[in-house]
């Protein structure tokens, strides 16, 4: 059997701004989405109980499946000329699809990596993610990429579409924890970034200065994490970002609240991550003091917030199928 993992990410700073050409900064966390690969005498299966359902390849899929359709076919149209072994995929996630943490991105690259070892094409990362990219303009549209980038490298990375400089990875990042206080609201990213489009279009000067100041705060967060590693400072950089998103129309009263609570509950800094509208909020608590500002927070929403630490891994992918 073949393991092929990929970590789930918080977007830091920069969501938004990204699809602009904005640098953003986002962090590997240490829950994974799993994808096991194992030869099999029958059609390929591929079972995703997170996303309720299973997929006989052969037939068309059911529509959440829509983007590993676009992976199949990506790699048998560059690599197998059509001819596919038969494999048993199952896909297990340590969350729910859909909740901003990057589960599709996570599965895509997952996916993507399992088959390359199981077809023994041993790509690297840079190719994985750009299938996985391919996968991800399914579910999103036009996304930035920097889902699937930081869920194939992991570690801290600033990401820009834009730039010369694409992918910056941190060399050394700090390890430090997060609060996550889920909103329980679905939301969609298209939709978000749809309404952001849309002011950007009526009210070009403002969003174009809001953006600038996005940029600031994460080349700022940048030369924090990597060198002086002032996590209060760090904390009012969440929370300037924070505002920024209210101003872009992406946040809600339902994130503001729990932005609230987490800062009046002793965080350093809120705000919402990804597209917004609903998913998570996320919070740096003080260091040495997360599991008392966690329990101060879940005085007030419950088992809706949990404690995560950011993690250097990326990709992994260990075993080999049985012949
Ligand atoms: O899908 P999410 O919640 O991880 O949001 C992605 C971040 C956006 O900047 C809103 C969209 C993008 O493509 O980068």
């Amino acid at each position: 059997m073949i393991e092929a993992s990929a970590p789930h990410k918080v977007i830091l700073t920069g969501e938004h701004a990204v699809v602009y050409g904005v640098p953003s900064v986002a962090t590997s966390i240490n829950l994974r989405t799993r994808v096991e690969v194992r030869r099999t005498e029958k059609t390929t299966v591929i079972h995703a109980p997170p996303l309720s359902t299973r997929w006989v390849l052969s037939k068309s899929p059911p529509k959440e499946f829509e983007f590993m359709r676009r992976i199949f076919q990506v790699m048998q149209d560059r690599y197998l000329a059509g001819i596919m072994p038969n494999l048993d995929i199952h896909i297990h996630s340590d969350v729910e699809p859909g909740c901003g943490l990057g589960t599709s991105a996570s599965t895509a690259v997952a996916l993507t990596g399992g088959l390359s070892k199981a077809l023994k094409l041993n790509l690297d990362k840079q190719t994985i993610n750009s299938i996985a990219y391919e996968g991800e303009k399914i579910t999103h549209g036009t996304p930035s990429g920097i889902d699937n980038t930081i869920t194939t490298y992991g570690g801290v990375l600033s990401y820009s579409s834009e730039r010369s400089e694409h992918i910056k990875l941190m060399e050394d990042p700090p390890e430090f924890s997060l609060l996550l206080l889920d909103s329980k609201k679905d939301r969609s990213t298209k939709k978000a970034v749809a309404k952001v489009r849309n002011l950007y279009n009526r009210r070009r000067k403002l969003v174009e200065g809001i953006f600038k100041e996005i940029q600031e705060i994460s080349e700022t967060l940048w030369a924090e994490l990597q060198n002086s590693h002032d996590w209060e400072r760090i904390g009012q950089l969440l929370n300037k970002n924070h505002a920024l998103l209210q101003q872009l129309g992406v946040s809600n009263s339902l994130l503001d609240e729990l932005v609230e609570i987490a800062r009046t509950s002793g965080a350093l800094g809120a705000k919402l991550t990804g597209a917004g509208l609903g998913g998570y909020v996320i919070a740096l608590p003080p260091r040495g003091r997360e599991k008392l500002v966690k329990e101060r927070i879940a005085q007030e929403i419950g088992d809706r917030v949990s404690l995560v630490d950011s993690s250097r891994d990326g990709l992994e992918l260990v075993g080999q199928l049985d012949h």
